[in-house]
């Protein structure tokens, strides 16, 4: 039978506007196109584990609007189970703004809506598809109360729990605890394994050179951003990182680190699996699509680092097309990547 995976989190139409280069504060650019699809993590996430052959429960909100609709008809399309997908009687679907420029640079605007409306009491209604489920996938868009619910129930199920913990900001560590394998990038990890946070450059804010506190003498252990991990060093830093992780009580850890490749720390140490390169159209959701096809794999049986080598052709399959959910690839399309 398919693998059983219940996703827990946000849903979003993604506007992308493909642009020679992102404006400057003031300026009016001519854009290329407007893209317009669904995204959001968990909506993301959903969709990219039905195509590769999942039986999905969705548990979301979306908003009593034309874009609600349009969500829930395209999950519908991809076999995505959407009973436990509400319409908001007050909030708007959630809606991000996404700027990609010719080198596949973004930035994300993201207006929550009707993700901020998510309970645990929505969570609860689902408690038996969780518990039936085989893996279960939670995201920080949505209330961390949801998230928690759902991992709460995951575990005292026995069932699977995937994280990928983003945004970062509100991370707890009673979530952590909660989870089987958390997928973070650079950037997370660099906060979540308590690296000197003064000094991570978040990914959507600019850095505005240094504060007083990056002077200090106490902070001077290494940033771990993703461009730093070039050399044999950095590398020892993520590893190091992802085993602080670890040490909040994460069972496994699978570092996505972009043209980096990922690194995979379980109880039998590390595993970096190069990244397969690509000509990189739209990077936007690629993480998502990576940590759906690790969920499925998981599900399916395959050890963390194999699951992990899929994933990382689902990503890169990805980031070869505009938009999020747009781009992610079915099982069909993995067969030839496979056998290279
Ligand atoms: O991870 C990518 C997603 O983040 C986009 O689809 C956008 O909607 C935001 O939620
Ligand atoms: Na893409």
């Amino acid at each position: 039978r398919s693998s059983r995976i219940c996703v827990i989190g946000s849903a979003n139409v993604d506007l992308t506007f493909r642009t020679p280069r992102l404006p400057l504060p003031g300026e009016t650019l001519a854009g290329r196109s407007l893209h317009q699809g669904m995204g959001g993590k968990g909506a993301n996430q959903a969709v990219a584990a039905a195509r590769l052959g999942a039986q999905v429960t969705f548990v979301a909100r979306v908003g009593n609007d034309v874009f609600g609709d349009q969500a829930i008809h395209g999950y519908q399309a991809d076999g995505i189970d959407t009973s436990f997908v509400q319409k908001d009687a007050n909030l708007p679907t959630g809606t991000a703004a996404i700027l990609v420029d010719d080198h596949a640079e973004n930035c994300i605007i993201v207006v929550a809506g009707a993700n901020d409306g998510l309970t645990a009491t929505d969570i609860q209604a689902a408690a038996s598809f969780i518990e039936q489920a085989d893996l279960v996938l939670c995201q920080m868009e949505t209330p961390i109360e949801a998230s928690l619910a759902a991992m709460r129930i995951a575990r005292a199920a026995g069932v699977t729990t995937v994280l990928t913990p983003a945004p970062v900001g509100c991370v707890t560590d009673e979530l952590l605890e909660l989870c089987d394998v958390c997928v973070p990038n650079m950037t997370e990890i660099a906060v979540l394994a308590d690296c000197p946070q003064t000094t991570t450059k978040p990914a959507d804010t600019e850095r505005v050179g240094p504060s007083p506190e990056i002077q200090a003498p106490e902070i001077q252990a290494p940033e771990i951003p993703s461009r730093e991990v070039q050399t044999l060093e950095g590398f020892d830093d993520a590893i190091g990182a992802a085993q602080r992780l670890r040490g909040r009580g994460v069972q496994q850890v699978v570092l996505t680190m972009g043209s980096r490749g990922a690194l995979v720390l379980d109880d039998t140490g590390p595993t970096h699996l190069p990244a397969i390169s690509v000509a990189a159209v739209d990077t936007t959701g690629a993480g998502d699509a990576f940590t759906a096809a690790l969920a499925v794999s998981l599900a399916d049986g395959l050890e963390l680092r194999d699951a992990a080598g899929i994933a990382r052709i689902v990503a890169a399959i990805s980031v070869t097309r505009i938009g999020t959910q747009t781009s992610f690839p079915t099982s069909d399309e993995l067969t030839p990547w496979i056998s290279k």
